[in-house]
């Protein structure tokens, strides 16, 4: 039998993918009443982290205990990882001892590759490519505050990043119209913009972008891994921050949101972030049940 894994959002058919945002809102609403529900009694996540985090570890952590099961924690520094043993035999020997894994890394071969080696399912926790998890905690956020978001209209502000290329396949799956504003040169990849073509444009003007949308949402402009061009991209990415303006245009029952770290004054203002349509907590505290849907997925299909 070959191992689903979940290393993009296309990992899913669109009825798993409303299927599983269903289970998340069902799995939160049991967490919230008390009630304990244990599938994953005795199972180990294994969790590699080559890049920071903080909702990511904690919730996919959270999620297992809540489940029943453990997570352990692996990083580079202190894994044979980071002293050169090849990726393929690390996946050989982690999956023939824990049930189920997740990564962060920067390239996304490294998890295809990996995934291609592992016995058991692996989750794509952030690559340089993709942030999958995040997307099923950002539509499951719609989902709570506005209903279906199938045929809405998202614009994603700035980079055309991990961030950016996950919405784009959040659009073909949920079917909802995706606009871009982005500076020239920091477009989102062809080879992943143009299966989408139908449903996604890029327009320059953040404001033009922004007009109508039902949702804005942005994300930093120099991501993990760019710390160096920090100072070139501030100027590149200027007048690409999600504002009063930006929010005005957009419809009046627009959310915002943001997949955090948020840096006020660059990408997003202290005013939308921190104001009334911004629905940023409830979107990283559904990292937590989103994963937990998709953990309890994975492990019913392997
Ligand atoms: N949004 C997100 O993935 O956050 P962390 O980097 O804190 O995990
Ligand atoms: N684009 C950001 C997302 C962080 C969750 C990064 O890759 O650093």
């Amino acid at each position: 039998m070959t191992v689903r894994h979940f290393l993009t959002l296309l990992d899913l058919d669109p009825a798993e993918a409303n299927q599983l945002i269903a289970r998340a809102i069902e799995l939160k609403r049991m967490h919230k009443a008390g009630e304990i529900y244990e599938p994953m009694k005795n199972q180990v996540l294994g969790m590699i982290f080559e890049k920071s985090s903080t909702r990511t570890r904690v919730s996919f952590e959270t999620g297992m205990a809540h489940f029943g099961g453990h997570a352990i924690f692996l990083s580079p520094r202190d894994t044979q990882l980071g002293r050169g043993e090849p990726i393929e035999d690390s996946a050989r020997v982690l999956s023939r001892m824990v049930d189920i894994i997740m990564i962060r890394t920067f390239e996304h071969e490294k998890i295809e590759l990996f995934a291609e080696n592992s016995q058991v399912p692996v989750i794509n926790a952030l690559t340089d490519s993709y942030h999958p998890c995040q997307l099923l905690a950002d539509v499951q956020a719609y989902v709570e505050h506005r209903g279906s978001i199938q045929g809405k209209t998202v614009t994603y502000i700035g980079d055309g990043n991990n961030m950016c290329h996950s919405y784009i396949n959040a659009a073909r799956l949920f079917n909802f119209k995706l606009r871009v504003a982005c500076p020239e040169g920091y477009e989102p990849e062809a080879g992943i913009l143009e299966p989408a073509a139908d449903r996604v444009e890029i327009i320059r003007d953040p404001v033009e972008a922004s007009k109508d949308a039902d949702v804005v949402v942005t994300d930093v402009w120099a991501s993990m891994g760019q710390e160096d061009e920090q100072d070139g991209r501030a100027e590149a990415f200027k007048i690409y921050q999600v504002n009063a303006d930006v929010m005005a245009a957009a419809a009046d029952d627009a959310v915002f949101m943001h997949c955090l770290p948020a840096h006020r004054g660059e990408e997003v203002t202290a005013e939308v972030i921190d104001g009334p349509q911004s629905i940023v907590w409830d979107e990283a505290e559904n990292r937590l049940h989103a994963q937990k849907a998709l953990l309890e997925f994975l492990m019913s299909k392997n």
